[in-house]
C-alpha cells in the first residue's frame, strides 16, 4: 500500500516537471460541421469523425489534445496567432493555404455536391446557367472556386455567403436560396436527419482533407503524419467510418 501511494506521488510530481508532463496542443474545430466535426447538442462535447481520430492520435502518439470551436471564417489566421495548434476539421488541402500553413498527409477524399430542395428540377447545369441564388459557406475551398469560376466563366447566379453548411440547408429551405455548394458529407447528414433536400450532382474535382499545422511546427507534423498512420492500421479506423460516415 505504502509502495502505491509513494507511486502515485512520484508520477504526479513528474507530471508537473515539464519535461514529464505530456504536451497539450489545441485543435480548432468548425462546431457546425457533422459529420467531420460538431459540437453534440446533448453532451455539449466536440464530436465527430475528426475529434475522435486527433483524440485517438494524441492518446496513441503520448500527447494531450483539446478541441477548441470557433468560426471557421477566421480558423487560419486562430492557428497563425497560435490560439490553436491545429485544424483537424474537414478543411482542405488547397494552393492558396498551403502558401500559409502546412498540412499532413491527406486522409480523407471528399465529393463537392449541389443540394437542393427535396422537390426541386434544378440539374447542375441548370444552377450554373441561370439567374438563381447559390449558396455557400463562408471561407471555404468550394467557395473560392465557385467564386472564381463565376469570374472566369460569368455564370449569372447570385452567390450568398454562410457561416455554416446547415445555415445554408435552412435557407434553401425556406426559400431564400435555390441551391448550396458544399462537400458531399455534410450534404449526407442533413439529408439523414430528415431535411428535405437532395443532391443535384457533383461539381468540379474532389477535395482532399489535412490537417493544418503552422509550417515551423516539425514536431507536431511528425506525431500528427504517424499518428494517422497508426490510426489507419487500426481497427478504429473503420469503426469511425462506420460510426460517422456510413462506411
Ligand atoms: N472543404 C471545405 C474547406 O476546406 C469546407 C470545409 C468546411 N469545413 C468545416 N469544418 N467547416 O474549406
Amino acid at each position: 500500500m505504502k509502495r502505491f501511494f509513494v507511486c502515485v506521488a512520484l508520477a504526479a510530481v513528474l507530471a508537473a516537471v515539464p519535461a514529464f508532463a505530456k504536451k497539450t496542443y489545441v485543435n480548432g474545430i468548425d462546431p457546425n460541421y457533422p459529420p467531420f466535426a460538431y459540437v453534440d447538442e446533448k453532451t455539449g462535447q466536440p464530436a465527430g469523425f475528426d475529434v475522435d481520430s486527433m483524440t485517438w492520435i494524441a492518446k496513441h502518439m503520448g500527447f494531450e489534445v483539446t478541441h477548441k470551436p470557433l468560426a471557421w471564417d477566421g480558423i487560419i489566421p486562430a492557428l497563425l496567432a497560435k490560439q490553436i495548434d491545429m485544424v483537424d476539421s474537414g478543411m482542405s488541402i488547397t494552393p492558396e493555404r498551403a502558401k500559409m500553413v502546412q498540412f499532413s498527409e491527406p486522409y480523407w477524399t471528399v465529393s463537392r455536391v449541389f443540394v437542393v430542395p427535396a422537390d426541386s428540377k434544378l440539374t447542375p447545369k441548370d444552377i450554373l446557367s441561370q439567374k438563381i441564388k447559390l449558396g455557400v459557406q463562408r471561407g471555404t475551398s468550394e467557395a473560392n472556386a465557385i467564386k472564381k469560376e463565376q469570374e472566369a466563366k460569368g455564370y449569372p447566379f447570385e452567390l450568398r455567403f454562410y457561416d455554416s453548411a446547415p445555415l445554408a440547408v435552412e435557407d434553401l429551405l425556406n426559400g431564400r436560396i435555390q441551391a448550396a455548394l458544399m462537400d458531399e458529407l455534410p450534404a449526407d447528414d442533413a439529408i439523414a436527419h430528415g431535411r428535405a433536400v437532395k443532391k443535384a450532382g457533383t461539381h468540379g474535382v474532389p477535395d482532399q482533407f489535412g490537417v493544418a499545422m503552422r509550417k515551423d511546427d516539425k514536431e507536431l507534423h511528425k506525431l500528427v503524419n504517424e499518428g494517422y498512420k497508426k490510426l489507419m492500421a487500426d481497427p478504429y479506423w473503420k469503426e469511425l467510418q462506420k460510426k460517422y460516415l456510413n462506411k
